[in-house]
């Protein structure tokens, strides 16, 4: 086991540029409507967890409490609204002692609509965000937004308060985003690794949930998508160390930190570098083919086929998934080129160089990142506020109904049964149609389950099982009787019939003579008469 001072090994290429590199603090604004002496519209910067409400507005109260004013502990107080339909309350926070996402986390559960946390020093706005590790077991359940505001706007907002001022805003997100045309275009800068907790799990249940609508979107020509991946690199005097052996392909040039932190068990960096390349040519060549929207697809099927936890994170696994979509097995692989060669790869160059801010989008250091106009997406990757979100990022009026109503179907099974396991010769397949993007589950099929893994596998199972393609047995048919191997004791499986030889599923063998005995036995048995 390595101590962690091997990590410091591997470079981020917008970190390493520290004159060009910066940090974008993507803002919305907080217009104070009352009292008199406050009225205006300020900027705040948006928290990197809970809920934005991207494109839209919220209206509330000001309560400063007179206890707990950072937040760190339970309230017993309660800031819900007295009526239904009244104005929702915002909570003055101070800034200090405590996660911001555990002030915001104590703030909801007393009734707070949103928290504006209020600075303790004189400095441009910057970005609340969730802290690493620790704090994380109520991210994924904060809902309410919040924003942090400058320390001389707080300090006004609470003598306001604490005076018996009835102090209102409204936070509006409306011009958070760009909103030039009627197309969005947006980036997701992930990772294949799915073994890093709590964030990995987000981001596949993004992934999951989101999968959908964002196909939707493609298909009819509203968004353009483009996945991306961070990689870092080795500097040239360690190439040849043993970390950025195990890190890094094509000679250091491009790098993963260890899924585990430890390079002497599991998958390696240079394994989670090498599957996100397949993923950025699994898009770029759907891209090519037109239908970009298959990287969904593959991502989500390669998660749930491929997992880490199964061994299963593999080249010969990923090539399963990308020909279960249909896609060009060697043109992904040209384009994956050699990991060992000491020469760049133009597709990781190319990811490299796009991390480095351009225009109003600063670098991208943290994963994942959601990039909608070239501005980065603030708060948790929850599917209805990334929604609206992109939603906000077209021109007026030019939004697509799904950003008024979710009702979408995405009809992928139409074409190749959306990659999942098909009999073709029964009409039968796994695949299934849904608002989240298209599933492969075994079907029932007129009253009888299929059970398998939905991709490569269903078999009919329990009773009745004999009636679909005889249960996967052999049977043979002669002078209008069958006789079939298909035992109706499910344990049994395929089993030739008494005096007969074979594996039960291609062949069953027995003389001319048995097989007119059975055919006889059966016939007597039909007849109420017995041989003996
Ligand atoms: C978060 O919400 C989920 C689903 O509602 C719940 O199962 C879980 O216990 C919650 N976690 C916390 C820390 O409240
Ligand atoms: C994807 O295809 C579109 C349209 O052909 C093109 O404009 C875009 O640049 C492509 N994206 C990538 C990353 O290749
Ligand atoms: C196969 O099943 C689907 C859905 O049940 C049906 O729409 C289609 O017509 C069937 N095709 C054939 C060849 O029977």
């Amino acid at each position: 086991m390595m101590g962690p001072a091997w990590w410091a090994v591997l470079v981020l290429l917008a970190m390493a540029d520290a004159v060009a590199g910066r940090f974008v603090v993507e803002k919305n604004s907080v217009q104070v409507t009352s009292p008199e002496s406050l009225k205006g519209k300020y900027e705040c910067a948006i928290g990197n967890f809970g809920l934005p409400q991207y494109g839209g507005t919220l209206q509330g109260w000001v309560v400063y409490p007179k206890d707990n004013r950072q937040a760190c502990k339970e309230f017993d107080v309660s800031f819900k609204g007295h009526k239904s339909g009244a104005r929702p309350n915002f909570v003055l926070i101070d800034r200090g002692e405590c996660f911001f996402t555990t002030k915001a986390w104590n703030a909801q559960l007393a009734g707070a609509a949103a928290i504006l946390v209020v600075d303790s020093k004189d400095e441009p706005l910057i970005t609340m965000d969730n802290p690493e590790d620790t704090g994380t077991k109520h991210l994924e359940n904060i809902t309410i937004p919040s924003v942090l505001i400058t320390k001389k706007l707080g300090e006004d907002l609470k003598k306001s308060a604490e005076n018996g001022d009835m102090v209102s805003v409204l936070l509006d997100w409306r011009e958070s985003l760009p909103h030039p045309d009627e197309r969005v275009e947006y980036e997701f800068w992930t990772n294949s690794n799915d073994e890093c907790g709590p964030k990995c799990d987000m981001q596949m249940d993004f992934v999951k949930s989101f999968r959908g609508t964002a196909q939707v979107l493609e298909q009819k020509g509203y968004t353009q998508f483009t996945p991306h991946y961070i990689t870092w690199y080795c500097p040239e005097a360690f190439t040849v160390s043993k970390q950025c052996k195990s890190q890094c392909i094509n000679h250091g040039r491009y790098c993963a930190p260890d899924p585990e932190q430890d390079f002497s068990k599991g998958y390696d960096g240079k394994d989670v570098v090498v599957q996100n390349l397949h993923q950025v040519c699994v898009f770029k060549v759907a891209n090519d083919t037109g239908k970009p929207w298959l990287w969904w697809d593959y991502v989500h099927d390669f998660a749930i086929r491929c997992p880490m936890k199964e061994k299963k994170y593999t080249h010969e696994c990923a090539s399963h998934v990308i020909k279960s979509l249909g896609l060009d097995m060697d043109k992904i692989n040209k384009c994956v080129g050699d990991p060992e060669a000491d020469e760049e790869n133009p597709i990781l160059k190319a990811e490299q160089d796009a991390q480095i801010g351009h225009g109003k989008r600063g670098d991208v250091t943290i994963l994942p990142t959601l990039v909608v106009n070239n501005r980065q997406y603030r708060g948790k990757l929850d599917k209805g506020a990334v929604l609206k979100a992109i939603c906000s990022g077209f021109e007026e009026t030019t939004e697509p109904a799904i950003c008024l109503s979710e009702d979408v179907q995405t009809n992928e099974c139409l074409e190749n049964h959306g990659g999942c396991w098909v009999d073709k010769a029964n009409n039968v397949t796994a695949c299934k149609d849904t608002f989240r993007g298209r599933v492969c589950e075994c079907p029932i099929v007129k009253g009888v389950k299929f059970v398998g893994d939905g991709y490569t596998n269903c078999e009919a199972s329990g009773v009745g099982r004999c009636e679909i393609n005889n249960g996967g047995c052999w049977k043979e048919t002669k002078n209008g009787k069958t006789i079939s191997a298909c035992s109706h004791e499910e344990s049994e499986g395929c089993k030739c019939p008494q005096g007969f030889k074979g594996d039960g599923v291609k062949s069953c063998e027995g003389t001319l003579s048995l097989f007119r005995n059975l055919l006889l036995h059966d016939l007597n048995t039909k007849f109420g008469l017995s041989p003996s």
